[in-house]
């Protein structure tokens, strides 16, 4: 859990493979002569079995995709590469050049993906909620993939006293709810034996005596307790007993709890809660995330800036899909120019469907009346 807070993203190749490292694999294999492309392959056969050995004797290449695919060597890990083809080749140098070259952009890219664009002011404001405001419940809410959980992790990164998140995506008993959490304040897998016996509260008991300042507590994609009644009147029991009672609060550090959700908490009187909502990007962002994950390796823009600003609107401020365009752009599997087109015609139809839903019903609508 606590990993998942240091790289809220954890960037995986498996089975997957970008035109990019595609060409490294290509670039590394074209430097080997014949006979060391036999030799390599030869020996990738002795140590690796199934399809490995169906491979012509000097097809590196395709042995090269059956590690990606299987994940021993990835965009992030060429350890394969490194230790066990490179030392094999005359072209030693050359072939190690062009891995240190795909690593630097790599890491350029990876660096550029942990910043947080445009979210200065939400972070300042969801801290200053949870610190001085007088709920102890922060609710972040927005639709899917407008970033709430990556804004909560910030919020969790900068929190100066411990902190934990569990993520309740699909929980939707409350049992199990009390076993995430608690298997997040403990940091081991512990069986709720008894689930009336509560252990998760007097864990948290227990952390706010040890602790010396305010402990926040993330709760991921808390959805199914947001509406209707069925468990959300245990959530919110739940929560008001972590919270413990508000004349204890002065006495012990303090909990302090984040949600996410796509909607925002009505809860009655009974717990306080702060709903915040969590908002697309705004124009300038959107274009600016664009332009830095969608420029190719190679460093050359595909984008103009007016066709910039066209995409960053359709894609409506919402990161993952501005994360989604820039990486077909970054890894040019299509230009600005087809997606938009792409995008165009698929409006179109879209447009003359309904044009012909409308057409179909007024014609339905005139023939009743004139039964
Ligand atoms: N401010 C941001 N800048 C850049 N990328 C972002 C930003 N916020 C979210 N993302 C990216 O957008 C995607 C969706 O974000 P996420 O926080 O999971 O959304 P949600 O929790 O609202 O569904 C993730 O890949 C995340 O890395
Ligand atoms: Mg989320």
């Amino acid at each position: 859990m606590r990993d998942r807070m240091a790289s809220p993203e954890t960037v995986s190749s498996t089975g997957e493979i970008s035109p990019r490292f595609d060409k490294l694999l290509k670039d590394v294999t074209t430097e080997l002569s014949p006979d060391e492309l036999k030799h390599a392959v030869s020996s990738i056969k002795s140590n690796f079995k199934g399809k490995y050995e169906d491979q012509r004797e000097q097809d590196l290449y395709s042995c090269l995709h059956l590690f990606a695919n299987q994940g021993f060597v990835s965009e992030d890990n060429l350890t394969l590469l490194e230790r066990f083809v490179t030392p094999k080749t005359s072209k030693k140098g050359r072939i190690e050049e062009k891995i240190q070259a795909f690593k630097k952009i790599r890491l350029r890219e990876v660096k550029t993906k942990d910043e947080l664009t445009g979210r200065d002011s939400d972070l300042e404001k969801v801290m200053t909620k949870l610190t001085t405001g007088s709920s102890s419940v922060v609710n972040l809410y927005g639709t899917s993939g407008v970033g709430k959980t990556t804004l909560a992790i910030e919020t969790l990164s900068k929190w100066p006293g411990r902190k934990f998140t569990a993520d309740l995506r699909g929980i939707n008993e409350m049992k199990d709810v009390h076993f995430h959490v608690l298997n997040a304040l403990t940091g081991s897998e512990r069986t709720v034996v008894s689930y009336e016996a509560n252990p998760v509260i007097g864990q948290m008991r227990q952390l706010k005596r040890d602790s010396q300042s305010d402990i926040l507590l993330l709760l991921d994609n808390v959805d199914q307790f947001m509406i209707g009644d069925g468990e959300k009147a245990n959530f919110v029991t739940l929560l008001q007993r972590l919270l413990g009672p508000k004349t204890d609060r002065g006495k012990s550090a303090k909990l302090k709890i984040l949600l996410t959700s796509r909607t925002a908490l009505r809860h009655g009187d009974s717990l306080d809660v702060e709903n915040y909502e969590v908002k697309a990007l705004d124009k300038a962002f959107s274009s600016a995330l664009l332009h830095t994950q969608g420029t190719p390796s190679h460093g050359t823009p595909s984008l103009k800036g007016n066709e910039r600003e066209k995409l960053a609107e359709m894609c409506q401020g919402n990161p993952l899909i501005l994360n989604g365009m820039a990486a077909i752009l970054r890894q040019e599997i299509a230009n600005a120019k087809q997606l938009l087109k792409a995008i165009e015609l698929h409006e179109q139809e879209v447009v003359r469907a309904s044009r012909g839903r409308i057409a179909i019903n007024r014609k339905g609508y005139s023939g009743e009346r004139n039964i």
